[in-house]
């Protein structure tokens, strides 16, 4: 693994931030602009980002272990699905969704599609309990989902399409008061 010299220009910046001896402070951006540039985080990468800090390797893999917005396995060229599988999301019907994932994409998490195109995982809360159930798709957030609706956008997406993030129930359609 090596950065690009654009990324490799931003990271030297980001370290460049923190003071003689607190390099590794600059740890979680620099092990997410592997994980974008890449897609995930390989091996290599995450002990190429501890050696630009000076950390030992086991270090830097703890903290790609700990999140789970860093992927360490390679994801679907087109999307990963984060499905929130906490309590609200649970009792809304985060386990139709998941099934959804298993027919679509794949039985078992973190496995790709037949096409590569998709991968998907249950996560803990997102933080958007009161729009639940709800998924992590990419940076964004979709939020009210019904098993139909996520499949829809399962497909949409597979057809090139961007759907539109937010509430998939029509809460915010109308003109704001
Ligand atoms: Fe799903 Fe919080 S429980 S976002």
């Amino acid at each position: 693994f090596a950065f690009s010299p654009d990324n490799l220009a931003w990271a030297e910046a980001q370290i460049s931030k923190y003071p003689e001896g607190r390099q590794a402070s600059a740890i979680i951006p620099l092990l997410w602009r592997a994980q974008e540039q890449e897609g995930w985080l390989t091996r290599a990468a995450i002990q190429h980002v501890a050696d630009m800090l000076g950390m030992a390797h086991i270090r830097a893999l703890e903290v790609a272990t700990f999140y789970f917005m860093f992927q360490l396995q390679p994801v679907g060229t087109v999307a990963h699905l984060q499905i929130c599988g906490t309590t609200s999301c649970m009792i809304c019907g985060a386990e139709d969704l998941i099934a959804v994932c298993r027919d679509k994409i794949a039985e078992t998490p973190h496995t790709l599609s037949a096409d590569g195109k998709f991968s998907w995982e249950e996560v803990e809360c997102l933080g958007a309990c009161a729009n639940a159930p709800m998924a992590q798709i990419g940076k964004d957030y979709y939020e009210d989902l019904t098993a139909e609706r996520l499949g829809e956008i399962i497909d949409e997406l597979a057809k090139g399409e961007v759907p539109v993030p937010g509430p998939q129930n029509g809460r915010y359609a109308a003109e704001p008061l």
